[in-house]
């Protein structure tokens, strides 16, 4: 493909790094009133991994910027802009991406973090994608990272077992050929209540009350989430095949968002996508929110599920509702 009025947005480097601590279901057993057996077959997370407390979203992100930075080579003098997808940055200001950018010395970049909870990645990747065809921007560090376990209360069954840390990242470059062909994003303000965390903003601000009543953690009606998530990704994922003319056949690899291998494979079903066509590593991670993406790119990449000139489409689904779908053809070489 070609088109010389069109620039498109391309991945040409991805990053990971997650900690060293992994938590399994096993383990979990020993803390709550929770079994291996549940934790399986209800979600297809098997262990998560756990920050220690030195590691950080930032230091997460660092760590996956660096080894773009080193296989890539490239100086970090000519990042124009950094774009920190995350709901659990290391404080509310200074963003993530200002750290950042001091921590790997780019030195000409602009950034901002940006919050939209497990659709973070892929609503940052179509904002550096609209930059790129600005023609302002050449070089954009695009991440997805979340420190779930700052958030979670490791007395609620209910949260704790879905959960873990990590952080993912790419480089986006202009191309004529390859990259972004299309994308859909949405939010719905009437699915808040189901996935949310009450107190630190400005309408509940960190008081004895507040944390006493356990307001600083995650709370999640799991069913209505589920249901939504399931009609959500497969909607959007229709609607942009059907925008440009794609059938289950011409897609090479599915990526969803990582939360319940059950609605990933409920999507998947629906869409008629075979278990070839369909990437899943949360029994790895289990969600690790706005890294599930980015890292599961990754991981794909390393496991030869992605090639270049593969069609992929990336989906995800989130609190807010936020989702939102992306079709790219995929280089990362070219
Ligand atoms: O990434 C952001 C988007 N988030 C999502 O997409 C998550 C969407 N929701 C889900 O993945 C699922 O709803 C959950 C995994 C959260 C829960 O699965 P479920 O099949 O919807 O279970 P449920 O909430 O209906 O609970 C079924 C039972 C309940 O017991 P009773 O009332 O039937 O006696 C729960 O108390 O399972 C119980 N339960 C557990 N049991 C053992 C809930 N959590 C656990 C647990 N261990 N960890």
């Amino acid at each position: 493909m070609k088109n010389k009025n069109i620039l498109y947005a391309n991945i040409t480097a991805v990053g990971k790094y997650v900690p060293e601590k992994i938590i399994t279901n096993y383990d979990l057993e020993q803390k709550m009133d929770t079994t291996n057996e549940w934790i399986t077959s209800r979600t297809g997370i098997e262990q998560r991994r756990k920050a220690s407390n030195e590691e950080t979203s930032v230091s997460m992100s660092v760590n996956a910027i660096k080894e773009i930075i080193k296989n890539k080579n490239i100086n970090p003098k000519d990042i124009d802009a950094i774009i920190v997808a995350t709901i659990t940055p290391d404080m509310f200001f200074p963003s993530c991406a200002c750290l950042i950018q001091q921590q790997i010395k780019a030195t000409n970049a602009w950034g901002f973090d940006l919050s939209a909870a497990c659709s973070g990645f892929i609503f940052a990747l179509e904002t550096a994608s609209n930059m790129i065809q600005s023609k302002k921007y050449k070089k954009i560090i695009v991440v997805g990272v979340d420190t779930m376990s700052s958030i979670i209360d490791y007395n609620d069954r209910n949260t704790a077992v879905l959960f873990g840390d990590g952080a993912g990242a790419v480089l986006i470059e202009p191309s004529e050929t390859n990259g972004i062909i299309d994308s859909k994003m949405k939010i719905d303000g009437d699915g808040g209540k189901f996935l949310y965390m009450p107190a630190g903003g400005s309408l509940n601000p960190a008081t004895e009350k507040t944390v006493k009543n356990n307001m600083h953690f995650v709370k999640q009606d799991g069913a209505s989430v589920f249901k939504n998530a399931v009609k959500g990704m497969t909607d959007i994922t229709s609607e942009i095949m059907n925008n440009n003319n794609l059938s289950n056949h011409n897609i090479n690899l599915f990526i969803a968002h990582q939360a319940n291998k059950r609605i990933i494979d409920l999507v998947a079903k629906k869409l008629k996508f075979n278990e070839t066509q369909t990437f899943i590593n949360i029994d790895k991670y289990a969600n690790t929110t706005a890294a599930t993406i980015p890292i599961a790119l990754y991981d794909a990449l390393n496991s030869k599920r992605l090639h270049d000139n593969d069609n992929i489409v990336l989906t995800t689904f989130g609190a807010g509702f936020t989702w939102g779908s992306i079709y790219m053809k995929w280089n990362i070489y070219e």
